[in-house]
């Protein structure tokens, strides 16, 4: 692969957009855990260029800080006025400084679905074949729109690219199409780029006359037809965004079934392209996993969860539940109900259950918290039970306190531990505690009013009532009080 490294890549990302009526600038919306110009950049990325820049302009700012804070390394060049493609890549040449000696590939910042080895094949045969020049196509359903790819009738040789909007009727049937990803000659390509005129529908410098002003010149010009035509899908408004993401889904899952993963309904299931999965490791419907989330062997997940960013570890179950940044230790059990959210950590064989919510908690292995709990700001030793309907109270209403757990311990139902707190290993508390002050290891804390029963009170007070009867029904005289 190196042998084909190209002198430059231009991702041209300067456009508004505006078919998809946003704020957003286009190459920043979201496809499965990226921007569009992100999943560009990461497949440029791997055909190691020497250089790599992307032409921005509209919402430069925003694209600038996103790339910067993302993609650490990638240089810009700043095209004010989007006067179209042949134009951007002129400015992103120019930001390089010297003319490229050696291969330029120029990608869309449109085209998220393009992997790294399409680019890979299109600087091989771009680089066996000998061209000033070669194109990506492909043959589509439905070409409206897009450039249309003009062959010689008789030798099949490609002449030139007319965009849709300057197409006549014949050419408009024409079902071969420009990808907008092209390998060029550098040196060829920056004198080319200075004889593009405008004199077209929109009266822009068109990427695309290149082509024919190098054919005419008498050098090579050269097509790559890609082997899936979904490949080059262009994003110009959110139905094709949608598109996409489904596409890119069906290819991630694919990817994850093909390595041992099962996805018992994958139309119902959702993926990033940086989740990663172990073998054996089962997805159940009605799941999305986003982010840097990674299911480990013999896990299962779903059905009805979303993870992000969270790593289930090996034979775990995780059952309708929302996690963010969590990691879920190997054969824990989560849900179904539970929230785990940011800085949790459950231990080996532990267990969060229904209807718990965790947050900043570090959970020991073999603890278990099954019921009906707020875990907040605490750290749970090992093998401790904690009793249902419990709750951290973490927050005075100006900050936040941290409350530590034992190992072995087994705390009542219903308790509130009001941080900050301490209870040593192999404590009890009592059901119904609400624990201010630190339990010493082994020791049993009782923290709660006394009970105090009056003896006939209904008999006396409510008279003749249902529960009068029922109570008399059970008692052989009526009680007095004792
Ligand atoms: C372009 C191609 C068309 C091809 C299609 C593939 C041209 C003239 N047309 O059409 O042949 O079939 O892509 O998807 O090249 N951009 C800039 N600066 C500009 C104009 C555009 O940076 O001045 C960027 C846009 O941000 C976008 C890309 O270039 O990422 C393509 O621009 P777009 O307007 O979407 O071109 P298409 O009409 O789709
Ligand atoms: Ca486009």
């Amino acid at each position: 692969m190196s042998a084909n490294r190209p002198a430059a890549v231009v991702v041209l990302a300067a456009g508004e957009g505006t078919r998809m009526k946003s704020k957003t600038p286009k190459v920043l919306h979201e496809l499965a855990g990226r921007s569009l110009v992100g999943h560009v950049v990461s497949a440029a990325r791997e055909l190691e260029p020497e250089h790599l820049v992307v032409v921005v302009g509209h919402a430069r700012e925003q694209v600038t800080a996103h790339l910067e804070t993302h993609y650490a390394g990638t240089r810009t060049a700043v095209q004010h006025e989007q006067n179209g493609t042949g134009h951007a890549v002129r400015m992103g040449l120019e930001g390089l400084g010297q003319a490229p000696d050696g291969t330029v590939v120029v990608v869309c910042g449109d085209t998220p679905l393009l992997s790294g080895g399409t680019l890979r094949d299109l600087a091989a045969t771009h680089a066996a074949d000998g061209n000033a020049v070669t194109v990506l196509t492909a043959e589509v359903p439905d070409s409206t729109g897009y450039g249309r790819i003009v062959r010689d009738a008789a030798t099949g040789a490609v002449t030139e690219i007319v965009e849709h909007k300057d197409a006549s009727e014949a050419q408009r049937a024409i079902r071969e199409i420009n990808s907008g990803v092209f390998a060029f000659d550098g040196r060829l390509l920056v004198d080319a780029l200075g004889k593009v005129r405008t004199d077209n529908s929109q009266g822009e410098e068109y990427l695309t006359d290149v082509l024919s002003i190098l054919r005419e010149a008498g050098h090579r010009v050269g097509a790559s037809v890609a082997g899936d035509h979904r490949e080059i899908l262009g994003i110009n408004n959110r139905v094709q965004l949608a598109e996409a993401r489904a596409l890119l889904n069906a290819r991630l899952l694919e990817r994850a079934m093909t390595a041992g993963v099962t996805v018992v309904d994958p139309s119902s299931v959702l993926v990033d392209v940086t989740v990663t999965f172990e073998p054996d490791a089962v997805i159940h419907p009605g799941t999305q996993l986003l982010g840097s989330t990674h299911v480990g062997e013999d896990a299962e997940v779903g059905p009805n969860s979303r993870l992000k960013d969270t790593r289930v570890g090996r034979g775990a179950r995780v059952d309708n539940t929302v996690a963010d940044s969590a990691v879920i230790g190997e054969g824990a059990t989560v849900g179904p109900f539970a929230y785990l959210r940011p800085g949790t950590t459950l231990g080996r064989k532990s267990k969060a259950g229904t209807y718990v919510e965790m947050k900043n908690a570090t959970i020991g292995d073999g603890t278990k918290v099954p019921h009906l709990s707020y875990v907040g700001d605490a750290t749970i030793g090992e093998h401790t039970n904690i009793g249902a309907a419990s709750v951290f109270v973490n927050y005075d209403g100006e900050t936040k306190h941290h409350t530590t757990i034992g190992s072995h311990c087994r705390t009542g139902s219903d308790n509130m531990f009001v941080a900050p707190i301490t209870i040593g290993d192999g404590a009890y508390t009592a059901a119904g505690s609400v624990i201010t002050k630190d339990v010493p290891a082994g020791s049993l804390a009782v923290a709660r009013g006394q009970q105090r029963n009056i003896e006939g009170w209904v008999a006396r007070k409510r008279p003749g009532s249902a529960a009068a009867q029922a109570a008399l029904a059970v008692t052989e005289e009526p009680a007095g009080e004792s």
